[in-house]
């Protein structure tokens, strides 16, 4: 493994793609096998990340964009550093909601700043560290707007931008998907949680093989 004796798995997609169902389901299947999983999240992984995550996600008022790419990869600094690297070698299964992915969708792509510079900034946070396997579930921006709205929770900074940026960044996944077709697994997110969940299993099973 690229990452040490463990097996670390990131999930990413748009907000309303239906990660953290998944991520759940993937988890409870894993430990059901006596795998013991970490599963963690980005940004806010850990105490420092829960404070950053904070100001991210919930600071009255403008963030430069700049600002927001370095708060997230400072967060990911912390976390693969303290809570990741340590879990993957102790052989564990790390399970974890968004990685550098996300900061090349939603700060490249969405916010517009050079995406190879925000992946650059990330591995050089995360000195280099690369998942295993990332899940990609893929969906309209409109359809997630949907499921967004019928969860009834109040949006936070970045799922409140227009569907326009929403599109951007789900373009920018998939074009990374496309280039790194090894590492990515990506799936239609419009499929029932059942059948995705089967889908991430089979691929899931074959990184133990
Ligand atoms: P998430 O935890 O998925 O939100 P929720 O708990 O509401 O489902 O992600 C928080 C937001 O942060 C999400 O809109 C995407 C954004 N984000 C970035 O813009 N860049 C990043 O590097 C990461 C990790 C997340």
């Amino acid at each position: 493994m690229t990452s040490g004796q463990g097996v670390w798995i990131t999930l990413e997609g748009g907000d309303g793609s239906g990660k953290t169902t998944q991520a759940n389901l993937l988890a409870t299947w894993l430990e059901d096998a006596g795998r013991t999983v970490v599963r963690t999240r980005e940004p806010g992984g850990s105490e420092v990340g829960q404070l950053i995550r904070d100001i991210v996600l919930h600071h009255r008022g403008d963030i430069a964009p700049r600002a927001e790419a370095l708060l997230y990869a400072a967060d990911r600094a912390h976390h693969v550093a303290t809570v990741v690297r340590p879990a993957l070698a102790r052989g564990e299964v790390v399970l974890q909601d968004r990685y550098l992915d996300s900061s090349v969708a939603y700060q490249g792509a969405g916010r517009v700043l050079d995406g190879a510079e925000i992946r650059d900034l990330s591995l050089w946070a995360a000195e280099g560290a690369l998942p295993d396997l990332t899940v990609l579930l893929d969906l309209a921006p409109e359809a997630a707007r949907v499921r967004l709205d019928s969860a009834d929770k109040p949006f936070d900074r970045l799922e409140a931008e227009k569907n326009e940026f929403h599109a951007r960044v789900r373009d920018a996944y998939l074009a990374l998907a496309a280039a790194e077709p090894e590492r990515f697994l990506v799936l239609d997110a419009s499929a029932s949680p059942d059948e995705l969940a089967e889908s991430i299993r089979t691929r899931v099973e074959a990184l133990f093989a």
